[in-house]
């Protein structure tokens, strides 16, 4: 039976810590969605079309990725949708509290039978963030080797 992971994430933008974790987890499971949250709440750069757009274009050459979106909770969403695995990047101790509390609470929620998986962050990218990454850029700084160069391209080409 083929093993449907699911890596969620508001990616505004996507950037080469998102990409690690990307490419080590479609290596682990047959099938990889990047599911792109929808929230509100959350002031983004890019609109839903964009990211969804940007992902498809740096994600084109791995053949088991796909990109889809969604809102609401996460574990509706994957109970929905078959998925049997949630992955999620570790940066540090911080995103660990976070990514603890958020695995044992969606635990309540997934049906039976899924897990979530943490894979440890390349250190060369632990520090990055979406939000570090549009504010060095906004303030004229170089991101080079931080995002993919795609992503770069199309920032400078929207900004
Ligand atoms: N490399 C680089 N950056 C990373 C990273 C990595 N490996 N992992 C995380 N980040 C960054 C993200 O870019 C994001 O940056 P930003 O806040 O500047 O945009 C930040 O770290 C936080 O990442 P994440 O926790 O994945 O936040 P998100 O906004 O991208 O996604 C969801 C949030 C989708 C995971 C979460 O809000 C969710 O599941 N929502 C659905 C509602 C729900 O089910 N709630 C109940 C949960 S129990």
């Amino acid at each position: 039976m083929k093993t449907k992971a699911l890596y969620t994430g508001s990616f505004d933008p996507l950037t080469n810590g998102h990409l690690d974790i990307i490419k080590r987890a479609a290596r682990l499971y047959d099938e990889l969605t990047l599911g792109i949250i929808v929230n509100p709440q959350k002031k983004s750069m890019f609109t839903l079309e964009e990211r969804q757009q940007m992902l498809i274009e740096a994600l084109k050459s791995i053949e088991n990725v796909k990109v889809d979106h969604f809102s609401g909770l996460t574990a509706d969403y994957v109970n929905d949708n078959g998925y049997d695995v949630v992955v999620r990047g570790l940066r540090n101790a911080a995103d660990f509290g976070y990514e603890l509390q958020m695995a044992q609470m969606n635990d309540t929620l997934f049906r039976d039978g899924v897990e979530t998986v943490f894979l440890m962050a390349d250190p060369k990218y632990s520090f990055i963030s979406s939000s570090v990454i549009k504010e060095v850029f906004l303030l004229g700084g170089s991101i080079e080797g931080l995002v993919p160069d795609t992503i770069l391209e199309y920032m400078k080409r929207n900004a």
